[in-house]
């Protein structure tokens, strides 16, 4: 059977091997921050489309909470939804599917100092189920309010047995890491915490692992001695969207780098894990971490999109940064001397979500007309849904010369295998948490160790380097990885990289 086939025909409802069932067990989910911005335009449509593919637990209540402040009624929480879904959803919120699914939602305000609501709506919505559903609380609350939502669910038992998962930023650095993962696990043991990052949700940075550890052909290739650095680039072109609270607090470096790109060079550059349980991927993931190095401020460029000190809400004199490029590096005998260099930003000329491994030339060059370029020889994941993988590679252009010229193998995952079963990444991930599989989640000892090697550039951060809203960020970001040159090929044409300036 082709592997195309078998891929459509297993469909969302394949779990990483080891895991035991694609069901979860009945359940009632808590969207603490339900009314906020994340749940109208992730969690709800989200829950919404997994209970429409199938995949939601047999029986099951999903209660909203906020504040007493922004309490809702039932019957407002799922018009909300309904909204929420007809906006961002997959389909419109009509009919016997939306009215059945409208009808397991109520909502259960909920303050440090009176709980009572919400107790009142989770004990109605567990005998709704039935028996002993699980709990989950979904924290989609800023990170300020973590902790205290965390101690209600101590102080009130309600987090007794159950799970919980943890939006990011996870910490600010090394120190309010450490002093929420103590808060957290008060209450909560480890195996109990789902730390969320919504890109290892992603299909294609899953595939990497695919890629990697399901072929002969790339791992033997993936290292030092054949791989001369690595570019993990997220370009976007939005700007803060309104969330100058958020960002000014985050910045690109706390809202991008630790929490997402960080994590995808985890995954690019592992040793094969055991297996891909939680345990052994995540031991996997946090080795590579304990071997990178601290950054170096010298090897950072913060930049700063013009007009952002007058978006409302930001600080006239802000020097929070919109942009940052930087080099890391991973000391063991895989990547010695490999540099990664990591790219994002907002208000750039392109949005982009890629991987591109360069390899090292040949040893010896026989080619007088061989590009100068470089850029014949990457192999590059673009992991933006739903992704595309491609090799790229110098090759003869016909004629009666010995001249070459840029060409690639492509895999477009649309193309190639079922789209209509994908998840995106929140969906896919609270799914995992129903069942219970920590693999894409992060680890508390991972977490603190990129907080740790953050520390550095946290203390000394230097200043930020204004850039033009629509380019590619400050010109410095360009010298910091000369030689070489940011690059990121489109989908569509040949080896024509962008993202230089
Ligand atoms: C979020 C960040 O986690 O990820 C945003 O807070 C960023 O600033 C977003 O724009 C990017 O995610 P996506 O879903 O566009 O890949």
């Amino acid at each position: 059977m082709k592997a195309t086939q078998t891929l459509k025909e297993r469909g969302p409802g394949h779990r990483r091997e080891g895991a035991k069932s694609a069901t979860p067990d009945d359940h009632v989910v808590v969207l603490f921050g339900a009314t906020g911005d994340l749940a109208r335009r992730k969690l709800l449509p989200g829950l919404h489309r997994l209970d429409r593919a199938g995949l939601m637990p047999r029986d099951y209540r999903i209660v909203g909470s906020a504040p007493s402040g922004a309490a809702l009624t039932d019957e407002e929480f799922r018009a909300h939804a309904g909204d929420a879904v007809r906006e961002f959803g997959s389909g419109d919120p009509a009919g016997r599917e939306w009215e059945a699914f409208a009808a397991r939602l109520s909502f259960g305000a909920a303050d440090p100092e009176d709980p009572q609501p919400l107790l009142a709506a989770v004990g109605a919505a567990e005998r709704a189920v039935g028996g002993s559903p699980r709990r989950l609380f979904h924290l989609a609350v800023p990170p300020s309010a973590f902790a205290s939502v965390v101690g209600t669910l101590g102080r009130t038992g309600l987090g007794d047995g159950a799970r919980v998962i943890i939006e990011k930023p996870f910490g600010t650095d090394l120190a309010s890491a450490r002093a929420l993962n103590e808060t957290v696990h008060a209450v909560f043991d480890e195996s109990q915490v789902f730390r969320i990052d919504h890109f290892l949700g992603k299909e294609s940075v899953d595939n990497i692992l695919a890629l990697r550890f399901a072929n002969g052909l790339f791992e033997p290739v993936w290292n030092r001695d054949h791989i001369s650095h690595v570019q993990i680039d997220v370009p976007e072109t939005i700007g803060i969207e309104g969330r100058a609270g958020f960002f000014e607090e985050t910045g690109t470096f706390r809202d991008m780098v630790v929490t997402h790109l960080f994590q995808v060079l985890g995954f690019v550059a592992m040793e094969p894990p055991v297996s891909l349980d939680a345990k052994a991927l995540r031991d996997e993931k946090t080795k590579v971490f304990q071997a990178m190095k601290p950054l170096d401020p010298a090897r950072v460029v913060r930049g700063q999109y013009e007009g952002y000190r007058a978006e409302p809400g930001v600080d006239p004199h802000s020097d929070t940064e919109t942009f940052i490029a930087l080099r890391a590096e991973i000391d063991n005998w895989r990547w010695a001397g490999v540099p990664f260099h990591l790219r994002s930003g907002k208000a750039l000329g392109q949005r982009r979500q890629v991987v591109t491994l360069h390899f090292g030339q040949p040893p010896l060059s026989m080619f007088p007309d061989r590009p100068r370029t470089g850029r014949g020889n990457t192999l590059v994941v673009d992991f933006d849904d739903p992704g595309w993988i491609a090799a790229c590679f110098l090759a003869k252009e016909p004629g009666p010369a010995m001249r070459l010229g840029p060409a690639r193998m492509t895999f477009h995952y649309a193309d190639s295998v079922e789209q209509r079963h994908g998840l995106e990444g929140y969906e896919r991930l609270i799914l995992d948490a129903m069942l219970g599989d920590q693999a894409l989640f992060t680890r508390a000892d991972g977490i603190e160790r990129l907080w740790e090697i953050s520390a550095p550039l946290l203390q000394a951060p230097g200043e930020v380097e204004p850039y033009a809203a629509g380019s590619w960020g400050p010109a410095s970001a360009q010298q910091l990885i000369a030689p070489h040159h940011w690059y990121l090929p489109d989908m569509a044409s040949g080896d024509q990289g962008s993202g230089t300036p």
